[in-house]
C-alpha cells in the first residue's frame, strides 16, 4: 500500500471554513481504514495554537529561504483516529484572525510550500505519494520537479493535485517566483506557471503533478468548458487524460442522526418520519419560529458567496413564503446577501430565520429538523450539504451541476424514485418551479415524500465508493508498493 502525505489548507477536526477542511478530515481516515498510511500537513494556525498547543508533539525546526533570508520552521504533530496530522508553525504568517484573505498570501503558502517540501527531508520521511489540496499547495509538484530532482528520494515522489474549487487560483505577481519560491524565471516564458502577468499556484498544480482530480465526475467535464474553467479551461484540457473526477464523501461518524449529541431526538432511516418532528419543534423554538409541526420547513446552510446560486433565492422568496412554509438560512459572507436575509427575516417574522454565523451546532440541528434543504448553486465542484442533508433525510433541492447532478437523483413521480428535486439552467424561475414541485408533494403526497426521506437515509454518501476510486489510482501511480 503506498504512503500518502495529503497538504492542505485547512482541515478538520482542527479548523474549517468550508468543505476542504471536511474532506481533510475524513478522506485520510477513509484511506487509513483501508490500509494506506496517510499523514496530513497544514499550517498552525492561531485557532489551532489557542485550542491544541499542549497536546502537540514537537518533531524539529529548520529553516528555508524568503526574499534571501533564512525564515524559521517549527513542525509539530498530533494523531487523530490513526492519521498523523502535521503543523508548519511561523506565528507571523499564521497565527492571524483568519487563514487567508491577506496581502502577503502568496508569500504565507510559498512559505508553508517550501517548508512542507524540507520536512521530508529533515523528519526522513518519504511518503510514495504527495497528494496536494487547492491553490494553498499548487506549487509543490513543480518546486520539487523543478529544484530536487537530482535527489532521487524526492524524485520517487509522484503527486496528485484535487481541485476543489476553479474559483480559487492562488495567482499572485511574477517577483515571487525567484524571491519567495526559489523557481527560475524561464517558467514564465515557457509558461509553465505564467497566468495573467504573474504566476498561478493552481496552474502549476494542473501541469506539474502527475494526475489531476476534482471532486465530482460532472465538475471534471464542465471545467473543460470557458463557462466553468475559469481561464484555465485550455490547460485542464492538456491534462483532460490524467483528470479523474471523484465524488466526495462525508464523514458518516460524525453525520450520523442516530448518534448525534446535539439532537432533540436522535433517529436512523426507521424512525425518521417519527423522531424528525421533535427535531423541527425543537428547531423552531430555538430559532424563534413559529412552532407548527405542519409546516414545511426549508434550510439553506451556505458561505453566503456569488457561487451559491443566492441571487435565486432571494427572488424566489417572496413567491414561496406563505402561510404553511417557512424558510432557515445559516451562512456568513457578502454582506449583501447578509442584508437580503435579514431584510426576509424581519418581512416574514416568525416564518423566515436569518442565522448569519458559522455555528456548527446550529448547522447540524437544521440539518435534522428541515424538511428540505436548498442547493442551487452557479457552480458546485461537489458539495457536501446536499449529501449531509441526505444522510438526515433532508430531501434536497438542488441546481443540475457538479457534483450536485452527480449525487441527487431527481424524484420521478412514476416510478417513485429519485433523492431530491433537480432544476438545470440559472434561471429563478426554475428554482421556484423546483420548490414549489417539493412543496406539492410535501403537502399533497407525503406517503411518497416520506418515501423519498427514507430512500435517502439509505443512500450511500460515506466514502466507500471514492475511496477505492482513489486507492485505484494511487496503484496506478506507484505500481511497485
Ligand atoms: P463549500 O466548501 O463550497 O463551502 P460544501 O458544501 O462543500 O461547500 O461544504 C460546506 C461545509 O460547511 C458543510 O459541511 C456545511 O455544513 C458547512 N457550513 C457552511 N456554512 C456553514 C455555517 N454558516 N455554519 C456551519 N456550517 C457551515
Ligand atoms: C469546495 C467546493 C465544494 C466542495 C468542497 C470540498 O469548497 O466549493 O463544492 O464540496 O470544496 O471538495
Amino acid at each position: 500500500m503506498a504512503s500518502i502525505l495529503m497538504v492542505a489548507g485547512e482541515g478538520l477536526p482542527f479548523i474549517k471554513t468550508g468543505g476542504l477542511a471536511d474532506v481533510i478530515g475524513s478522506l485520510p481516515k477513509a484511506l487509513t481504514e483501508r490500509g494506506h498510511e496517510v499523514k496530513v500537513v497544514m499550517p498552525l494556525y492561531k485557532k489551532i495554537s489557542d485550542k491544541y498547543y499542549n497536546e502537540l508533539h514537537f518533531d524539529c525546526e529548520y529553516s528555508v529561504s524568503i526574499n534571501y533570508h533564512e525564515v524559521p520552521v517549527r513542525v509539530f504533530s498530533k494523531v487523530v483516529d490513526n492519521v498523523c496530522f502535521f503543523f508548519i508553525q511561523h506565528q507571523g504568517y499564521f497565527e492571524r484572525d483568519s487563514l487567508y484573505g491577506y496581502q502577503d498570501d502568496g508569500e504565507r503558502f510559498g512559505y508553508f510550500q517550501k517548508a512542507v517540501i524540507e520536512m521530508l527531508n529533515q523528519l526522513n520521511y518519504w511518503p510514495n505519494i504527495i497528494h496536494c489540496h487547492d491553490w494553498h499547495t499548487g506549487m509543490i509538484p513543480c518546486m520539487v520537479k523543478e529544484t530536487h530532482d537530482a535527489d532521487p528520494r524526492y524524485r520517487a515522489i509522484r503527486f496528485v493535485y484535487t481541485i476543489h474549487n476553479m474559483a480559487y487560483q492562488g495567482n499572485f505577481g511574477p517577483e515571487m517566483l525567484d524571491s519567495c519560491l526559489g523557481l527560475p524565471y524561464y517558467l514564465l516564458d515557457n509558461g509553465n506557471v505564467r497566468f495573467d502577468g504573474g504566476i498561478s499556484f493552481m496552474k502549476s498544480g494542473i501541469l506539474y503533478a502527475d494526475k489531476v482530480t476534482t471532486v465530482s465526475p460532472t465538475y471534471a467535464q464542465e471545467i473543460l468548458s470557458p463557462q466553468y474553467g475559469e481561464h484555465l479551461e485550455a490547460v485542464l484540457n492538456m491534462r483532460k487524460y490524467d483528470l479523474w473526477g471523484i465524488v466526495n464523501g462525508i464523514d458518516t461518524d460524525i453525520w450520523n442522526p442516530a448518534t448525534d449529541k446535539l439532537l432533540a431526538s436522535k433517529y436512523d432511516a426507521e424512525s425518521a418520519i417519527k423522531n424528525k418532528k421533535a427535531n423541527k419543534k425543537a428547531l423552531q423554538e430555538s430559532l424563534g419560529l413559529d412552532v407548527d409541526e405542519h409546516k414545511m420547513v426549508i434550510g439553506l446552510i451556505s458561505r453566503l458567496t456569488n457561487q451559491k446560486g443566492l441571487d435565486l433565492v432571494n427572488d424566489v422568496i417572496p413567491g414561496i413564503m406563505d402561510e404553511h412554509t417557512q424558510v432557515v438560512v445559516l451562512g456568513t459572507g457578502d454582506s449583501q446577501y447578509e442584508n437580503t436575509f435579514r431584510y426576509y427575516e424581519n418581512k416574514y417574522k416568525g416564518n423566515f430565520c436569518a442565522y448569519i454565523a458559522y455555528n456548527e451546532n446550529v448547522a447540524h440541528n437544521i440539518y435534522a429538523g428541515c424538511d428540505a434543504l436548498l442547493v442551487p448553486s452557479r457552480f458546485e465542484p461537489c458539495g457536501l450539504t446536499q449529501l449531509i442533508s441526505m444522510r438526515y433525510g433532508a430531501v434536497p433541492i438542488v441546481r443540475e451541476t457538479g457534483g450536485l447532478k452527480d449525487t441527487v437523483q431527481p424524484y420521478n413521480a412514476f416510478e417513485n424514485t429519485g433523492n431530491g428535486f433537480t432544476f438545470d439552467r440559472y434561471e429563478s424561475g426554475l428554482l421556484y418551479d423546483a420548490i414549489n414541485r417539493a412543496k406539492t408533494l410535501y403537502f399533497e403526497n407525503r406517503v411518497y415524500w416520506d418515501d423519498m426521506v427514507v430512500r435517502d437515509m439509505n443512500k450511500d454518501v460515506s466514502w466507500e465508493q471514492s475511496a477505492k476510486q482513489y486507492k485505484d489510482m494511487y496503484v496506478e501511480l506507484t505500481p511497485r508498493y
